[in-house]
C-alpha cells in the first residue's frame, strides 16, 4: 500500500514536503530527488542531505520515472516544460506546483490529455478551487487580487519597468499597484510568483476569464489573495492570508502543506472531499 514519489525540485517547497511527509512514510515514501543544481553537477553530489540529516539519492529522469508512482514538481515552470511530457509519456504520474507553465495551450493539452501518466494539479497557495471548478462554464467574472511584500515579487528576469515600480513601493514604504492584466501576462512577468492565477484559470476552464491585480506592499507580513467570482451559482469571495515560507518569501507555507495533503490523498489516506 501507499505510493513512492520523487521530488522534482529540492528547494523551499521540496524540502518542506519531504519534512512533512516523514510521519506518513507508510502512505507516501520519498525515494529521491531530481534537482537541477545536483544534476548539472554544480554540487557533484549523488546524494543530498534530507530533513533529518539522512542522505537522499539524487536521480536522473529515467531512474525517477522507472521507480516512482508520482513525480512531485516543486521546481519551476521551466522544469514542467522540460520534464513534464517525458514523465507522463513514461506512464508515471506528475503532481504540478508550477501551474503557470500550463498557460501554454500546447503544453497544457500535452500534460492534461495525452498521458498515459496522469497529471495532478496542486491547489498550492489558495483554497476555493473546488467551488471555482464546480462553477466552470457558468462563470461571468473572476478576479484575483494579490498583495505581497516587494521581496516576494522581485526575481532576476523581471522587466525593468516592473522592477522599478516594485522597488519604488519598497523605497516609499507605501503599497503600490504594480500589475493589472490577464493570467498569461501575469505569468509572463512573474513566472514563479503568481501560480495561483493559473490555478484559477485552470479551475475556471478558461484562463481568459481571470483578471489579475498585484500590489507590492512593503508593510505586508503575510501574502494575501482575494478571489471574487460571480456566476450562475451565486457570488463568492475568498480571502486568503498566507505566512510566507522563511526559506523563500515568494512561496507560502501552505503550498507545501497542499502538496502533502494531495499526496496523502493519492496514497489512499482520507477523508476525501469530492
Ligand atoms: N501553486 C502554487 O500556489 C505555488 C506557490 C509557490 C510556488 N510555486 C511553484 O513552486 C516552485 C518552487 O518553489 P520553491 O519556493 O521551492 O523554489 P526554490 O527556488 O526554493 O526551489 C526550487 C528548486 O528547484 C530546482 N529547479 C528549478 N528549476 C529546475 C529545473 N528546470 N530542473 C530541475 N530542478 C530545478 C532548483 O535547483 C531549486 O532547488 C516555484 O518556482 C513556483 O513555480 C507554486
Amino acid at each position: 500500500m501507499g505510493i513512492d514519489v520523487v521530488l522534482l525540485g529540492y528547494g523551499a517547497i521540496g524540502r518542506a514536503v519531504h519534512r512533512m511527509l516523514a510521519p506518513h512514510a507508510q502512505d507516501v515514501r520519498v525515494l529521491g530527488v531530481l534537482d537541477r543544481a545536483a544534476l548539472e553537477g554544480r554540487t557533484g553530489a549523488t546524494r543530498v542531505a534530507g530533513p533529518d540529516g539522512h542522505l537522499v539519492p539524487v536521480m536522473d529522469l529515467e531512474t525517477a520515472t522507472e521507480r516512482a508512482d508520482v513525480i512531485v514538481e516543486c521546481a519551476s515552470p521551466a522544469a514542467v516544460r522540460t520534464y513534464g511530457p517525458g514523465i507522463l509519456g513514461a506512464g508515471t504520474d506528475l503532481l504540478v506546483a508550477s501551474l503557470g507553465a500550463l498557460v501554454d495551450d500546447r503544453l497544457r493539452a500535452t500534460l492534461l490529455e495525452e498521458g498515459p501518466g496522469r497529471c495532478h494539479l496542486s491547489t498550492g497557495a489558495i483554497g476555493g478551487l473546488d467551488l471555482v471548478r464546480a462553477s466552470a462554464g457558468t462563470i461571468e467574472r473572476i478576479a484575483l487580487g494579490t498583495r505581497k511584500a516587494p521581496a516576494a515579487l522581485l526575481h532576476p528576469g523581471l522587466a525593468d519597468e516592473l522592477r522599478e515600480s516594485i522597488a519604488a513601493a519598497g523605497a516609499a514604504g507605501v503599497p503600490r499597484h504594480v500589475f493589472g492584466g490577464s493570467v498569461a501576462d501575469a505569468v509572463r512577468h512573474f513566472p514563479s510568483n503568481i501560480n495561483v492565477a493559473a490555478a484559477l484559470g485552470l479551475a475556471a476552464g478558461d484562463m481568459g476569464l481571470v483578471r489579475v491585480d498585484i500590489v507590492a506592499d512593503p508593510g505586508a507580513t503575510l501574502t494575501s489573495h482575494v478571489i471574487e467570482m460571480r456566476g450562475h451559482g451565486g457570488n463568492y469571495r475568498f480571502a486568503i492570508e498566507n505566512f510566507p515560507d522563511p526559506a523563500n518569501p515568494a512561496t507560502s507555507v501552505l503550498t507545501a502543506r497542499s502538496m502533502v495533503s494531495g499526496l496523502l490523498r493519492l496514497g489512499g489516506r482520507g477523508p476525501h472531499f469530492i
